[in-house]
Order: structure tokens, then C-alpha cells, then sequence
């Protein structure tokens, strides 16, 4: 009888896909095996979908597209990558079980759905590790992980996915070591964030003062990893961010002249919680509604005066002197206890 969560999500699947797939003429199979060939399942925000992920789905080989984001999905994925990587040619390209309660570990057999671009994991409570099998997706183009429960480490084998454009790893609790390796062929990357969950600092950046990444970033967000206690040096060849956010990291020292010169046009400016002295220079480009934090740091010198864009500075908690600029009151300027 269909009275567990598990198969009524199965009935609903095979309500759903009998209206479009004639594999179903000639009585409702007990599985899923008459659908093999179906390409595209789009369940996304059914939040009424709950019970959990079937495993009968990985014997879909010729899925391309699995959309089961927003939704109250639970249990594992681990059956139903173990059953994907039985096939001789999984096809499967775009995965979103973001916004569900799958929990456990993140498969090793997910390094054989080869044919991924878009990795879609993101606000669900994942713990562990990214397992090293990752590396094998040398298609993938996306991956979203933030806001799990991860609390492990991040492979090296993540520096061969020479497509990855977008990491989003944010919002976890990230351990041990960042080397080049992670990085080394990560050609396309554009967008990194690895914002810790918590101010314990348990992930180290550990890259030499000469390397130069192949990557050019446009987006970066690091809280709470220890990447000081020098300014990364690793940021020289950088010149296309509009989101420089390494907040939190432990760094002290002077920003270098190199990095103003990058002459970046930026959205957000963001070295709140590190050690950094000097002075600011008022030569830094912004965006519309840009919004700038360098509280609490050892900055020094006069209040640093902003171009218009800027509609939202904190630069509190550091040694500035001098007089307050006039229009530092219409704007949402944080300036006390300099
Ligand atoms: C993979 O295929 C083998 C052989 O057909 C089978 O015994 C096994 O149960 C399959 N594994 C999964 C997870 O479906
Ligand atoms: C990943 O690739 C390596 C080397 O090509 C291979 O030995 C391993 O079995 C693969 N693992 C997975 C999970 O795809
Ligand atoms: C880096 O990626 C290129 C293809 O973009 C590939 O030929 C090369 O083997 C990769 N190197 C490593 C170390 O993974
Ligand atoms: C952070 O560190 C403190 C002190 O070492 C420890 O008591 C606490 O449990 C840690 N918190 C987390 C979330 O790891
Ligand atoms: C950082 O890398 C250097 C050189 O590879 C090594 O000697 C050192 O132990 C590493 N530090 C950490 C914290 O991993
Ligand atoms: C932060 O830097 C200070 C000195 O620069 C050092 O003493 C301290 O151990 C560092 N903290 C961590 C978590 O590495
Ligand atoms: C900035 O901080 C670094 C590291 O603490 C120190 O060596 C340097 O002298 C400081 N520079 C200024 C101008 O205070
Ligand atoms: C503010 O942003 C606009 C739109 O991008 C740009 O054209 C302008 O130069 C910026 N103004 C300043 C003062 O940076």
C-alpha cells in the first residue's frame, strides 16, 4: 500500500510523467523502468513533495535535466548517484535538489555523473566533506553548496575542473587546508566564495607569495579563513573583480599600492575584521550603491571621501584623524569610535 512518504512521492512522479510520456500505455509499471527514457523531470517548487529521494530515479540514464528544488525532500542522494554511475553513459547535465532536508554525505559516485555542468546543492543540511571523485566533473560549470552543514575538507581534486566558473561553497564550516592545487586549472573560474559559518577560523589559505592564478575573478568572498597574515599577493593579476570581500582572514599588514592600481570598478569593498594599517587613498571607483566595510582594522590618516556612488561605508574601529566630511550625514556612513 502506498502509505509511506517514499512511495507516494513515487506515485506522484509517475502521475506526473504518465501525462507526458507514452511508455506508460498498457498499465502503470511498479517502478520506474518503463520511463528509462525520459530526459527532463521538473518538480521544482512542489513544496508538497516530501518523503524521500527514490532511488528508482537513478535508473533513469537518459536523464539530462532533475529539478527538485523547493520541495520537503529528505534522506539521502547517495542511492541514486550509486545507480546514475551504473549506467553505461549517464547523461545527466543539470541537477537542482537545492532548497530540500537531503542530509548525509555527498556521494563519491557523483564523480561519475561526467556529463554535469550544473551542480545544484545548495540549503540543505549536507555534512562532511566534497569528496575527491569531484575532480572528475570536467564539465561542471556551476556549483552551489552554501548554506549545508559541511564541517570537512575541500579536495584538491576540485583545482582540475578547468570549466567551473561559479564555486559557492558559503555558509558551511570548512576545515584544513586551501593550496594552489585547488586552484591550479581552474581557468574559468569567475566566482569564489567561501564565507564561513562561524568566526572560528579551521580553513587556511596556504599559497606561496609567487603564485599567480589562471583564473580572473570577478566576484570573491572569504570570511573567516586565515589568508593573512600578509595582504594576498595572489590579487596582482586580479583586475576584473567588482566584489572584493576578504573580511575576517587575519591579515595585517599595509595594503600594497599594487592593489589600488588595479584601477577595479567596484560594487562592495569588503576588509572589515583584519589588521590592516595605512592609509585609504580617495582614488578607489565605484559603482551605483556601492558599499564599502573597512571597520575594525588599524587604518590611519583622514577619513578616506568616497565618490558618490558609495551610499553605504563602515569605518569604524579604526585610527582615523581629522575632520569629518561634510556629507558624510546623507549618506549611511558608520564612523563612530574612530
Ligand atoms: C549496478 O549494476 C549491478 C549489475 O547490474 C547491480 O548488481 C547493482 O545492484 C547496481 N547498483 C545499483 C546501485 O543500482
Ligand atoms: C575518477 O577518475 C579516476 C581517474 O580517472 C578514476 O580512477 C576514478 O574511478 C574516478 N572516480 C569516480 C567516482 O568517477
Ligand atoms: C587542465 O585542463 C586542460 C584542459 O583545459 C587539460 O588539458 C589538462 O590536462 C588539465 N591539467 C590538469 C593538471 O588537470
Ligand atoms: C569555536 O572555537 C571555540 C573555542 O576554540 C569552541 O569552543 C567552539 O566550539 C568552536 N565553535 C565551532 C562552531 O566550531
Ligand atoms: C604551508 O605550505 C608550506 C610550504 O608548502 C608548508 O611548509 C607549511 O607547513 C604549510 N602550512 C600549513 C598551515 O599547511
Ligand atoms: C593571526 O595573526 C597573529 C599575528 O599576526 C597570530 O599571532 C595569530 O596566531 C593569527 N591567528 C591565527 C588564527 O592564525
Ligand atoms: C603595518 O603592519 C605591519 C604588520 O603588523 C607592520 O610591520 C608595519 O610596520 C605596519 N605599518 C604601518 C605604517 O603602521
Ligand atoms: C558611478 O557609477 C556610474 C554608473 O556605473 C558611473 O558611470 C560613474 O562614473 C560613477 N561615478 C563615480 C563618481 O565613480
Amino acid at each position: 500500500m502506498a502509505t509511506s512518504a517514499k512511495t507516494s512521492f513515487e506515485l506522484l512522479l509517475l502521475l506526473i510523467l504518465s501525462s507526458s510520456s507514452n511508455q506508460l500505455r498498457g498499465g502503470v509499471p511498479g517502478e520506474f523502468a518503463g520511463l528509462h527514457l525520459i530526459q527532463h523531470i521538473d518538480l521544482s517548487e512542489n513544496s508538497f513533495i516530501d518523503g524521500k529521494l527514490p532511488r528508482n530515479l537513478g535508473k533513469l540514464c537518459h536523464l539530462r535535466v532533475l529539478d527538485l528544488s523547493f520541495n520537503k525532500i529528505s534522506g539521502e542522494m547517495t542511492e541514486f548517484t550509486d545507480g546514475l554511475s551504473n549506467c553505461t553513459n549517464c547523461r545527466l547535465e543539470y541537477l537542482h535538489l537545492g532548497y530540500n532536508i537531503l542530509g548525509g554525505n555527498i556521494p563519491n559516485s557523483l564523480g561519475y555523473l561526467r556529463n554535469l555542468k550544473h551542480l545544484l546543492l545548495h540549503k540543505n543540511p549536507f555534512s562532511g566533506s566534497i569528496p575527491d571523485s569531484i575532480g572528475n566533473l570536467s564539465s561542471l560549470e556551476e556549483f552551489y553548496l552554501s548554506e549545508n552543514g559541511m564541517k570537512g575538507t575541500i579536495p584538491a581534486s576540485l583545482g582540475q575542473l578547468s570549466s567551473l566558473v561559479v564555486l559557492d561553497i558559503k555558509y558551511n564550516q570548512w576545515e584544513g587546508v586551501i593550496t594552489e592545487a585547488h586552484f591550479s586549472n581552474l581557468t574559468s573560474l569567475k566566482e569564489l566564495s567561501i564565507v564561513q559559518s562561524y568566526s572560528n577560523i579551521t580553513l587556511v589559505f596556504n599559497v606561496s607569495s609567487e603564485w599567480i592564478p589562471t583564473f580572473k575573478l570577478k566576484y570573491l568572498n572569504l570570511k573567516s579563513c586565515l589568508v593573512g597574515p600578509k595582504f594576498p599577493r595572489w590579487l596582482s593579476n586580479q583586475n576584473e573583480l567588482y566584489y572584493v570581500a576578504i573580511w575576517h582572514a587575519n591579515i595585517s599588514d599595509t595594503i600594497p599600492d599594487w592593489f589600488w592600481k588595479l584601477d577595479l570598478f567596484l560594487d562592495v569593498l569588503d576588509f572589515s575584521y583584519n589588521q590592516l594599517n595605512g592609509t585609504i587613498p580617495n582614488t578607489i571607483k565605484f559603482g551605483p550603491n556601492a558599499i564599502v566595510f573597512l571597520n575594525y582594522n588599524r587604518f590611519t590618516g583622514p577619513l578616506p571621501v568616497f565618490s558618490s556612488n558609495v551610499t553605504s561605508f563602515h569605518l569604524d574601529n579604526n585610527f582615523f584623524s581629522g575632520p569629518i566630511p561634510e556629507d558624510f550625514g546623507e549618506r549611511n556612513a558608520h564612523v563612530v569610535r574612530c
